[in-house]
């Protein structure tokens, strides 16, 4: 996988650093929060858009977020959608449709820190996609990018992109924004980027989602990868300026990943009071790869109380 080993190396750095910080929070005295991950198929961005592929377009476009109409449902849907009734013409026997993990927020005065918890996967029938038993990441995103304060991690999923219905075979188009492309159309943006000039313009005002991803294995240290989805066909791992590690208990994941609020980063979001973040969860599990995994609704983050769904709590 791209960038696997650069960011192999740079997490093992951080392993020992990121054991210290996190054992200053005391989880306990937070309490979860259950987030119901749920899978996809082949719903890009441009399938929700598309009202003759679903029924909830035209009042997205008109301004209701996803979450609006899908919150409580994401069980039921990850269901439909896993055993191949929709949206998946390769459902694989023994995957479950949804995950719900246990998402706890905390900072210090230097770092925020998520907590993420959730039961492992029964092994299904697919075959190993990717060396990690599991994969979680976080993307961690701000108003300048609109379709993610709208759809979350759909701003980023498009129907070209690797495995996706519209993907030419053996394409490796990964993610990308909107905006970096001239225009989209029900096929997704292809490779029509707008020119570089008007494309470093957007990413230096901040057009970008950012992610943090611990990939996990049973005998071996968390690895941790972070870096940031704007134009490209590969995400780029910048960091890892985030840090993760990892427990399994009782055929639980338990995994903490974090960062220090404000990094001054050109490719990382300042985490800052007097703003509203997004936040959008996803895991790959059982050695899963691309649109194999499972998925949140948008949420959102904030350090100021009462302004968002998940509020850190300070240690
Ligand atoms: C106005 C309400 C509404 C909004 C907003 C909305 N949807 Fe839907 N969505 C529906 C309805 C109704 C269905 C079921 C029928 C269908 O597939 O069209 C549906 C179906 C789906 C399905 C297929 C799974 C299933 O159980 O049928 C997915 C996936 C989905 N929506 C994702 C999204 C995403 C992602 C967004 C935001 C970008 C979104 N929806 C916004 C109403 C909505």
């Amino acid at each position: 996988m791209h960038s696997f080993s650069r960011a192999s190396a740079g997490a093992a750095l951080l392993l020992a650093l990121g054991s210290s910080q996190a054992a200053a929070v005391d989880w306990s005295s937070v309490s979860p929060k259950t987030v119901t991950l749920f899978y996809p198929g082949q719903a890009s961005w441009e399938w929700v858009l598309t009202p003759s592929d679903h029924s909830g377009a035209q009042r997205f476009r008109e301004g209701k977020n996803c979450k609006q109409c899908h919150s409580g449902e994401e069980r039921e849907m990850g269901q439909r959608i896993v055993t191949g009734q929709k949206l998946e013409p390769r459902p694989i026997a023994g995957k479950r449709g949804s995950i719900p993990v246990d998402v706890r927020f905390a900072r210090d005065a230097e770092r925020l820190f998520v907590r993420l918890e959730w039961p492992e996967a029964q092994p299904s029938e697919a075959p190993r996609m990717n060396p990690a038993a599991a994969k979680v990441t976080m993307m961690l995103s701000d108003a300048t990018v609109v379709e993610a304060t709208r759809a979350g991690c759909w701003s980023v999923c498009h129907d070209d992109a690797a495995d996706m219905a519209s993907a030419a075979p053996g394409s490796t188009r990964h993610k990308y924004l909107p905006k970096s492309r001239q225009a989209l159309s029900r096929s997704g943006g292809g490779d029509a980027l707008k020119p570089a000039q008007e494309l470093e313009r957007l990413a230096a005002s901040g057009m970008f989602l950012e992610y943090w991803q611990a990939r996990l294995a049973h005998n071996a240290p968390a690895v941790t990868a972070d870096g940031y989805i704007f134009a490209d066909h590969e995400e780029k791992v910048v960091g890892p300026l985030a840090s993760a590690e990892a427990n399994f208990e009782n055929g639980r994941w338990i995994v903490v990943l974090s960062r220090k609020l404000a990094v001054g980063s050109p490719t990382h979001k300042d985490i800052v009071p007097g703003k509203v973040f997004n936040v959008g969860f996803a895991i790959h599990d059982d050695y899963a790869d691309h649109r194999f995994h499972h998925v949140s609704l948008e949420h959102t983050l904030s350090l100021d109380p009462g302004a968002a769904d998940f509020v850190p709590a300070a240690q």
